[in-house]
Order: C-alpha cells, then sequence, then structure tokens
C-alpha cells in the first residue's frame, strides 16, 4: 500500500483546533502510516510575520500533495489587522482556482436525535439528506471587478459574474452523475428571472444535459425561493446544483437547519485527479470562540470521512461515518463538551468498532 501525502492547513481561530482532532480521527482509523502528514503554517500570524500570504514555494510544494485538509482562514468579521479578503482571496480562492476545484461538494444530513430549529411537522418522519454541489471556480469569485472615483461621493464597486459554457457544462454533468448514484433527483438553483444572461446560459446547459439522463428528475427554484424550501421542506432535495456564491450562502442555511455549522462538510475536489483535492469544514475560523475549546469538530471529522473516500479508503470513511453518527445521535441537548472531549470520543468509537471487527 502506497501511502498517501497529505498536506495540512490549520490556518486561523478555531482552524487549527478543529483539524487536530481531524487528524486525531484520522490516525484512529487509518493508522498512523497511511498518510505522510506535512503542516502548513498559514494564514493571519504567517502573514503578520512574514509579509507573505502564500509563496511560490509552499504553493509547489502543496500541488506535490494527494491530498489537503484546511481547517479555516480569515480574521473577525470586525478586524483591522488583517485587511478583508487578504487570505480568502490570497489563500483559499488560490488554492480552489489554481487547483480546479471545480466541485464544491457540501453534503447535508439530519442526524437523528440533532438539534434542529426545523418543526417536527417540517421534517415529518422524512429523511433530510441532500448534497449541494456549489461550482468552485467562476461567479463572482473570480475577481473580475475594480473602483473607480474612489475617495468621492461618487465611489463605483463592481464585481462580474463570470460564467463559462465549459465551466457551467462539468460541473452540472457532475451532479447529474451524483444524482444516479443517490435518489435521482436534481434540482437547479439560480435566478434567471433576473441575471438573464448567467440564469439563462445555466438553464439551457442544465436542460440539453437533462436529455442524457432519463432517469433523473429535474426542478428548478430561484435562489430565494430555495431559501424558502431549504427552512420549510428540506426532505425535498438529493442533490442541488448552483453557482458558487449561492452555494456558499444555501450551504450555510443548510447547516443551519441540519444540526449546525459544527456538523458541516466539505470537499473541494478536482475530479480529473490532476490537482490535489482540498476538504475542509463549511464553517469559518470562528474568532469568537477560538482559543476556547468550544469548537465542534465533527464538521472537520466528517470532511476527513469526505477525504477518505476520495482517496479511495471506502471502509475507513464508513467507519469514520458511523462513528460520527454514533456519537452525536448520543449528545444530550444542552451539555457542551470541549473540542478534544468529542475528537477524542468520536476517535473512541472508530477504535471500539475497529477492535469489535478483529
Ligand atoms: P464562521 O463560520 O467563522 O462563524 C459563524 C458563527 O458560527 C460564529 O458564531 C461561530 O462561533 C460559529 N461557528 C463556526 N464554526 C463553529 C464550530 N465548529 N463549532 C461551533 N460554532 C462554530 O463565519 P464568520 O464569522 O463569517 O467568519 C469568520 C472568518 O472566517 C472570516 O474571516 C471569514 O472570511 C472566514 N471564513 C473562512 C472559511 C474557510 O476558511 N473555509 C469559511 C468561512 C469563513
Ligand atoms: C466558505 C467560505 C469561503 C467562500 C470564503 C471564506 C472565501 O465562506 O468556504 O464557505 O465564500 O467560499
Ligand atoms: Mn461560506
Amino acid at each position: 500500500v502506497t501511502q498517501k501525502k497529505l498536506a495540512v492547513i490549520g490556518g486561523d481561530g478555531i482552524g487549527p483546533e478543529v483539524v487536530d482532532e481531524g487528524l486525531k480521527v484520522l490516525e484512529a482509523v487509518a493508522g498512523s502510516d497511511a498518510f505522510a502528514i506535512t503542516r502548513y503554517d498559514l494564514g493571519a500570524a504567517h502573514w503578520q510575520r512574514t509579509g507573505e500570504v502564500l509563496s511560490d514555494e509552499t504553493m509547489a510544494s502543496l500541488a506535490a500533495a494527494d491530498v489537503i485538509l484546511l481547517g479555516a482562514v480569515g480574521a473577525a468579521p470586525g478586524a483591522t489587522d488583517v485587511p478583508s479578503g487578504l487570505l480568502e482571496r490570497g489563500l483559499l480562492l488560490k488554492l480552489r482556482f489554481a487547483f480546479d476545484h471545480y466541485v464544491n461538494l457540501r453534503p447535508s444530513r439530519l442526524f437523528p436525535g440533532v438539534e434542529t430549529p426545523l418543526s417536527d411537522a417540517v421534517v415529518g418522519g422524512r429523511e433530510v439528506d441532500f448534497v449541494v454541489v456549489r461550482e468552485g471556480t467562476e461567479g463572482l469569485y473570480c475577481g473580475n471587478g475594480g473602483t473607480f472615483r474612489g475617495g468621492t461621493p461618487h465611489e463605483v464597486g463592481t464585481e462580474v459574474s463570470i460564467n463559462t459554457a465549459y465551466g457551467v457544462e462539468r460541473v452540472v454533468r457532475d451532479a447529474f452523475e451524483r444524482a444516479t448514484r443517490r435518489r435521482n433527483k436534481l434540482t437547479l438553483v439560480h435566478k434567471h428571472n433576473v441575471l438573464v444572461y448567467a440564469g439563462g446560459l445555466w438553464r439551457r446547459i442544465f436542460e440539453s444535459v437533462a436529455e442524457e439522463y432519463p432517469q433523473v428528475s429535474t426542478d428548478y427554484l430561484h435562489v430565494d425561493a430555495a431559501t424558502i424550501f431549504l427552512a420549510t421542506d428540506p426532505a425535498r432535495f438529493d442533490v442541488i446544483v448552483t453557482d458558487n456564491l449561492f452555494g456558499d450562502i444555501l450551504t450555510d442555511l443548510a447547516a443551519a437547519v441540519t444540526g449546525g455549522i459544527g456538523l458541516a462538510a466539505s470537499g473541494n475536489i478536482n475530479p480529473s485527479g490532476a490537482f490535489p483535492s482540498m476538504f475542509e469544514p463549511v464553517h469559518g475560523s470562528a474568532p469568537d470562540i477560538a482559543g476556547k475549546g468550544l469548537a465542534d469538530p465533527t464538521a472537520t471529522i466528517l470532511s476527513v470521512a469526505l477525504l477518505l473516500e476520495h482517496v479511495g479508503l471506502l471502509d475507513e470513511a464508513a467507519r469514520v461515518e458511523r462513528a460520527v453518527l454514533a456519537d452525536i445521535t448520543a449528545r444530550t441537548p444542552g451539555t457542551k463538551r470541549s473540542t478534544s472531549e468529542i475528537g477524542d470520543a468520536i476517535a473512541a468509537q472508530v477504535c471500539d468498532e475497529v477492535a469489535a471487527k478483529v
């Protein structure tokens, strides 16, 4: 068995805290030899110390990894010592773009017994289990914008959304393929009633690819209406495909209705395998709770399960998922465990299961 090269970027705030628990569970399930781990010290502190966000050498080194695990980067939303966007654009988005992570995969599942703001009437005994396929390399995230008349009352700021036929078609195809491996249902979310050019492109490509997948039933929602259904009838969704910004917003909402942002995992996937894919919790650096042991590491641990699946360690991935399921369904609402207590408990679950097997 060849060792996989795993690059680990803890990052800022709770990032390093949750990543430590992810690695704890990874080692519990796969042993210490399956992955050769290299840790990268990147983020706000590294930038403050060196003036560098992500050097070319570090980029080249990361490119040689098989897979990347990232915690989170970014300062507090109100911070003034780190320019907003510096780390998000210069580190996180740089990696997503350079490594062509066009499938930003964000699964949501409401596990039994998990606290949700949804009422029983909304969940109604139906299973809430869907995945958002968020486009990861285009849209409003491209940095295609600018500003002029700065310093005057007529200052202008623009960000123009880039949508290419190539980029839309490849992510739409990926979503159709995923739907065939799930419940054969795919929803396109956009806003073609207003964004007639970009939305029109998405719609035409979606409808034309759909002809190749007669077994997949399709529908369409404008993004505003999609937020209604995520809150009132999330069980209706199987696979959702959408653009970069809509996907960002919908997946925080999806997390909130399925047990909270502390449980939401993601994969930034380059399906061709030409570049390393990157796994990370959906949440950010949570400066409000950083350094206090209050962060829930479950999202990172579930991201580790996605990582294991990606590198073909399917049994290990399933074991982590079962351990998380066992742990979170046994949680008592109102009782708080620390970040490392949750990591320890899930790692112990994984080991119990491994022991029970032999
Ligand atoms: P956030 O996700 O960091 O925090 C939002 C809220 O969720 C906070 O109240 C936080 O305490 C809570 N929260 C987040 N993760 C949690 C966890 N694991 N357990 C318990 N509670 C958790 O979003 P934000 O405040 O908008 O962003 C903070 C910084 O993180 C910003 O600089 C932002 O740019 C960055 N960010 C980075 C990533 C990433 O690296 N992938 C993702 C989102 C935001
Ligand atoms: C996420 C984050 C990022 C995004 C930011 C930090 C660039 O919110 O991973 O969801 O918008 O994609
Ligand atoms: Mn986000």
